[in-house]
């Protein structure tokens, strides 16, 4: 009763410190997007594609809760103060990960932390229990970002680095104490800040950068789809060709994350969707990790993950040509050489991990197709326009496996005889000798088992 009974915030108050919690996170998911692509560090491209999942699902569950209590226009895209625009464009813009992991971590995640907590010890629990339940969730999920950028901070930030820093760091608690908290619940400094990495606005980069575990990033060398779907390969195998395909999605996450970053003005829905699925493919990716880790399978030294997919898409085409041709090779994974199949073959195969992971992946497929049906699809005359345009921009594409070799990029070495010996040995079974002899690349056939013509 006593809880019950107390003073509390007013709807108008509660609406207000929502709107800066809702503005801090919805720039928490756009910093995390936006940072994916050119994130050499594998682990922080894992993580930062979690954090934007969770960022993009809490901005959906607090603009619910203010939809409850006021009547439109709700303002939710409206900027609360320049001071806290000031404190999340400076982490935005930090010009390394070192910066952008103390901004993050210690900065902005801790001091939304702090508010949500405040809200909870100010609100009453009764009249305002919709706002305490997702309060609680947030906080939830806050803790584990805030575990995960301990120990990145642990593994990559020395005290040197953290002293070099020192200056910047107070000019990020600068910018909170001008605009009174980020819940804005306190007296403003009154001072102006000096913006430093944000002076200039920022520029997204689109080239996505691997760390030492992908060390020949433009190999095209094996072609896992014509390996998949011949009839005289036996199962085994085939779980090597699945893990590979997975965890050379690494590079749907660095994509998906440009069309997110430079596509302006959907409705929320599109970058909560969105989000999800570039959530799903880093999901993808280590599953494809997990399996060759489960093998035993040095995986770094065994199979080249290559990045010329994504590559190849940010730096030629448009957004929505990006997403024209994810859609594309999307709507192609449906039918009988897509998901199923995956699944069929591991469960073929005796490989429990490699059974469960494509049951995921096929499910998780689903979902994709209906992201691509509600936020592609629509905008075309019919489904048949949709998918020849995604052809089309696909077909634009250049992907010059000569050239890359004739640069000394890559030499297309094939891994896979060297990878297959290797899990042979795990397996304690002897090479099968035509599976050992497979060589076939990807310079005249593409992924989705389509002839090139030329040489492009
Ligand atoms: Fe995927
Ligand atoms: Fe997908």
């Amino acid at each position: 009763m006593e809880e019950a009974a107390k003073p509390g915030l007013s709807v108008e108050e509660c609406v207000r410190r929502l709107k800066r919690y809702h503005y801090a996170i919805k720039r928490l998911h756009q910093i995390f997007t936006a940072r994916i692509t050119a994130e050499p560090l594998y682990e922080l491209k894992m993580g930062f594609s979690l954090h934007a999942h969770l960022c993009a699902e809490h901005v959906t569950a607090l603009r619910k809760r203010v939809s409850e209590m006021r009547e439109p226009p709700l303002g939710l895209e409206a900027v609360p103060d320049p001071n806290l625009a000031a404190f999340f464009d400076e982490i935005l813009s930090a010009p390394t990960t070192e910066e952008l992991l103390l901004g993050l971590y210690e900065k902005a995640v801790p001091v939304l932390k702090a508010a949500l907590e405040r809200h909870l010890r100010d609100t009453n629990p009764l009249a305002d229990q919709p706002t305490v339940r997702i309060c609680r969730f947030a906080l939830l999920e806050l803790g584990d970002m805030l575990a995960f950028g301990a120990q990145s901070i642990t593994a990559l930030v020395d005290s040197p680095c953290r002293e070099r820093l020192a200056d910047w760091l107070s000019l990020l608690d600068d910018c909170l104490a001008a605009t009174g908290g980020l819940d804005g619940t306190e007296t403003p400094s009154g001072n102006s800040v000096q913006r430093r990495h944000s002076a200039k606005p920022y520029q997204y980069d689109r080239v996505p950068k691997r760390d030492h575990r992908f060390p020949d990033p433009y190999n095209m060398g094996v072609n896992a789809e014509v390996f998949l779907y011949d009839e005289q390969f036996p199962p085994e195998p085939k779980t090597l060709m699945m893990f590979y395909k997975r965890l050379r999605e690494v590079d749907v996450p660095e994509m998906m994350a440009s069309i997110i970053t430079e596509t302006q003005s959907k409705p929320w829905e599109y970058y909560r969707d969105m989000t999800r699925q570039l959530w799903d493919e880093a999901r993808h990716a280590m599953m494809g990790e997990a399996g060759f880790a489960n093998l035993g399978i040095d995986w770094p030294a065994k199979v080249m993950i290559n990045y010329t997919w994504s590559l190849a898409l940010n730096t030629q085409l448009k957004p929505i040509e990006r997403h024209a041709v994810l859609y594309f090779i999307e709507q192609g994974l449906m039918p009988k050489t897509g998901k199923r199949f995956e699944w069929e073959v591991g469960v073929a195969s005796h490989n429990p991990l490699a059974a469960l992971f494509q049951d995921y992946d096929w499910a998780d497929e689903v979902l994709h197709a209906r992201i691509g049906r509600d936020w592609y699809l629509k905008d075309f005359k019919n489904p048949q326009e949709a998918v020849r345009y995604g052809d089309e921009c696909w077909s634009r594409v250049l992907m010059n496996w000569e050239n890359w070799r004739q640069q000394g990029l890559t030499q297309h070495r094939n891994w896979w005889p060297d990878l297959y010996r290797e899990a042979c040995l795990r397996w304690g079974i002897e090479p099968n000798p035509e599976v050992l002899a497979y060589s076939t690349t990807y310079q005249t056939v593409r992924a989705d088992l389509k002839e090139l013509t030329g040489s492009a």
